[in-house]
C-alpha cells in the first residue's frame, strides 16, 4: 500500500482523537470520531449554559457562533451570510426543497445513487405534487452518465437538478461539477448533497456551480451529531426562493397581513439553535481547515483504496465498489454469513463499521443483486496498521464462514 501518513503528523492528529485508544473506528461514513477542541468547544459552552443561563450564554458567545458560518464558508468557498445551519443533512435538504415552487407535472432530474432519504422526499413531492422523477441512467463502470443526463436536461427542463456527490452506499464519487456545467449552461436550479463529501475532499460551490448544497457535520468533518448545514447562492436568495416554513429568525413579521424574508441564508434557519452543538461545529471546521482538505484527500481515499484492494484479495469477499473515482467509503459482500452476526464479529473485535441494506439504494443494490453489505471508512487519522488489522479480521471471518 502506497503510504500517505507522511502527508500528516497522524500521531500528533491520533493524539488529539480520544476514541482512537479503544476502537479501529472504519465508520467515518457514519460519524467520525471527534477531535479534542471539538469536544471542548461543545463542553465548555455547556457549562457556561449551565453557569449563566441559556441565553445569556449565547449573547456571550456570539463571535464564536459567527464563527461557524466564516469556517463553514471557507471551507466550500462561499461568503458566510451564504450558510444556514440545519439539524442535519435531511433537514437542510427538505428545507431546501421545501422553497421550491413545485408544480404538477414538474420533472425533477437525479440520478440512481442519490442518497435514500433524497429518493423518497422526491418521491412524497411526487405523491402530493404530481411531480415526475426522472433517473439519468448510469456509465456501465459505474456513476452517472452525465452526456445522457445532460440529454435529460434538454428534454426535460428540469424544475430541479440534484445529485448527491458520495452515495452512503459505496465509495462512488460523482462528478458533480460536470453536472454543474450543464445545469449553469442551461440555467438549471441544482441541488447537491455534499454530506460523505464534505471533510473528505476540497468543496468549492463556485466550482460545482450548484445552487444549493448540504451537508452535516458529524461525518468526514468530525463534528457533533445533530448538525449539518445547507448552502444558498446569491441567486437563489436575490430569486427570493424561500423555506415553506419560515419562522421568526427567516423572516421579520413586518405588519399584522406580511412579513419579509431576511437577505442572507438564514431565511432557511430556525430561531432556536443548539448553540453548544454549533460551536463543535465551528471548532471542527477549523480543525479540518488546519490539518489541511488537500492532504485529507489525498491520503483518506487512498487509505480506502488501499483497504479495497486488499479486501478484493480475500475468499469469499466481493467487494461492490464501481466508478471512476472512489472516496473513502468501502463496501463489500462476504459468503456465508447474515449481515448483524457479520457486523457483531467485527465488534467484538473493536472494530467500528456500518451495514447498508438493500431498501438503502434499491438501484445500487439491485444493479449488484445484494440485500445487504458492509461498509468501512477509514479517514486520515486511521493508520496503515489498523487496515492490516481490519483485513486480518476479515480475512478470519471469511474463512470462518
Ligand atoms: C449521502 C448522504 N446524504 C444524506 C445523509 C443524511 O444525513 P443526516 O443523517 O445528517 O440527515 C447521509 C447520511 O448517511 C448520507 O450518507
Amino acid at each position: 500500500m502506497l503510504s500517505t501518513e507522511s502527508l500528516l503528523d497522524v500521531a500528533a492528529l491520533r493524539a488529539d482523537t480520544p476514541g482512537v485508544g479503544d476502537v479501529v473506528h472504519f465508520n467515518n461514513a457514519g460519524c467520525g470520531l471527534l477531535a479534542t477542541p471539538v469536544l471542548a468547544a461543545m463542553v465548555d459552552h455547556l457549562r457556561l449554559e449551565a453557569n449563566i443561563g441559556g441565553y445569556e450564554a449565547s449573547a456571550a458567545r456570539a463571535e464564536q457562533v459567527r464563527e461557524f458560518y466564516i469556517e463553514t464558508a471557507a471551507l466550500i468557498n462561499c461568503a458566510p451570510e451564504n450558510i444556514a445551519f440545519a439539524g442535519s443533512a435531511t433537514h437542510a435538504f427538505s428545507t431546501a426543497l421545501s422553497a421550491i415552487p413545485f408544480e404538477a407535472g414538474d420533472v425533477i432530474l437525479t440520478t440512481r445513487n442519490d442518497f435514500i432519504s433524497n429518493q423518497i422526499a422526491f418521491l412524497s413531492l411526487s405523491k402530493r405534487f404530481g411531480v415526475h422523477v426522472v433517473h439519468a441512467p448510469d456509465l456501465p463502470e459505474g456513476g452517472v452518465d452525465v452526456a445522457a443526463m445532460a440529454e435529460l436536461m434538454r428534454r426535460h427542463r428540469p424544475r430541479l437538478v440534484a445529485a448527491t456527490h458520495i452515495p452512503t452506499n459505496s465509495g462512488l464519487v460523482q462528478p458533480v461539477a460536470e453536472i454543474g456545467r450543464h445545469c449553469r449552461e442551461l440555467d438549471l436550479l441544482y441541488l447537491v448533497d455534499a454530506c460523505q463529501s464534505v471533510g473528505q475532499y476540497p468543496i468549492d460551490v463556485a466550482e460545482i456551480g450548484c445552487d444549493l448544497l448540504t451537508a452535516t457535520c458529524r461525518k468526514f468533518l468530525r463534528g457533533p451529531r445533530g448538525s449539518g448545514f445547507l448552502y444558498v447562492s446569491d441567486r437563489v436568495l436575490r430569486a427570493g426562493y424561500e423555506p415553506l416554513f419560515i419562522d421568526m429568525y427567516g423572516a421579520r413579521w413586518v405588519e399584522p397581513g406580511r412579513y419579509q424574508p431576511v437577505e442572507t441564508a438564514a431565511r432557511f434557519e430556525d430561531w432556536e439553535f443548539p448553540y453548544a452543538i454549533v460551536l463543535g461545529c465551528a471548532a471542527a471546521a477549523r480543525y479540518a481547515r488546519e490539518v489541511g482538505l488537500d492532504a485529507i484527500a489525498r491520503r483518506t481515499p487512498a487509505l480506502a483504496a488501499g483497504l479495497r484492494d486488499r479486501l478484493a484479495g480475500l475468499p469469499g469477499i466481493r467487494v461492490l465498489d464501481h466508478g471512476r473515482q472512489l472516496g473513502a467509503l468501502v463496501t463489500f459482500a462476504i459468503d456465508g454469513w447474515q449481515p448483524e452476526p457479520f457486523k457483531a464479529a467485527l465488534d467484538a473485535r473493536h472494530i467500528n463499521s456500518a451495514l447498508s441494506f438493500r431498501h438503502f439504494a434499491q438501484f445500487d443494490f439491485g444493479d449488484k443483486d445484494i440485500d445487504w453489505c458492509l461498509r468501512l471508512s477509514p479517514h486520515y487519522y486511521n493508520t496503515e496498521h489498523e487496515v492490516d488489522q481490519v483485513v486480518a479480521a476479515v480475512a478470519d471471518l471469511s474463512v470462518t464462514a
